[in-house]
């Protein structure tokens, strides 16, 4: 097989595993499908989050189960950026620094009001050092300036692990765990007032618990004190764009942003 065909077999079982996932999601008891989730599947975007790779034998453990998070030290609350990014330094705490081309930490005004947590880098991010700058990050950008008027440097981003996992699979258990305390002293350097969650592994990591993206969606959730806003993950948006997908994620945004200035 040519390497054209063998990456796009690569492609097709990426969107095909992504769409079991979903599936597995709705299944779960939350209602219809999203509109439009019918339609084919169009191949996921470079940054989409898939579990196509299969993980190394030694980390097969079900990506993201929150009981193995928290156990390592945190950053005092009156931490500033720059001591956590210090403190992370050329990390090599967990395998994902193996295959990445930068760590990628995280962009935006460290007084934000409003936080984005993402869920890790994918190509673009990986090779520019900036969280959310592929397609999924154009997105997420028009939504922030665009939708609501702000711009993104007023923002904070951030990822749950700050390095890109092969073939933008789904961050597993332990990479989160070892990745969380620098997600942790970035909260407590920014101290928002809102955290938006941007898909299910940022959701599940903050609400402790292996949720569905659908079901939390649009409800006030807390995060040690501070109020958290899951929604659907850009790249999710991308690969579902439908109008009812979109009109969700403005109106999550939207009550995002007025809770932040209450
Ligand atoms: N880019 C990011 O930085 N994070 C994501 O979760 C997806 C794309």
């Amino acid at each position: 097989m040519d390497d054209a065909l063998r990456e796009e077999a690569r492609d097709v079982l990426r969107a095909a595993r992504h769409l079991l996932g979903e599936l597995a999601d709705e299944a779960d008891g939350f209602g219809p499908r999203p509109a439009g989730a019918g339609e084919a599947a169009p191949a996921p975007a470079p940054e989409a989050r898939s579990a196509a790779e299969a993980p190394p034998a030694a980390a097969s453990a079900a990506p993201l189960q929150t009981d193995l998070l928290g156990a390592t030290p945190g950053f005092a609350e009156a931490t500033t950026l720059e001591e956590v990014r210090s403190e992370l330094g050329e990390c090599t705490r967990c395998r994902l620094h193996e295959g990445r081309t930068r760590i990628v930490f995280g962009v935006g005004n460290p007084d934000a009001d409003l936080m984005f947590v993402g869920e890790g880098p994918g190509e673009q991010e990986d090779l520019q050092g900036i969280p959310f700058v592929g397609r999924a990050g154009e997105l997420l950008t028009r939504m922030i300036e665009r939708g609501l008027g702000i711009a993104r440097d007023d923002v904070y981003i951030a990822n749950v692990v700050k390095c890109r996992p092969p073939g933008n699979r789904t961050p597993l258990a332990d990479e989160v765990s070892a990745c969380r305390p620098f997600l942790d002293g970035q909260i407590a350097a920014v101290r928002p007032r809102v955290i938006v969650a941007l898909g299910k592994p940022a959701a599940s990591l903050l609400l402790g618990r292996d949720i569905a993206i659908t079901r939390v969606r649009g409800t006030w959730h807390d995060y040690r004190g501070t109020p958290v806003m899951p929604t659907f993950h850009p790249a999710f948006v991308l690969r579902q764009y439908t109008e009812q997908n979109r009109r969700l994620v403005w109106e999550d945004l939207k009550a995002a942003l007025e809770r932040s200035r209450t």
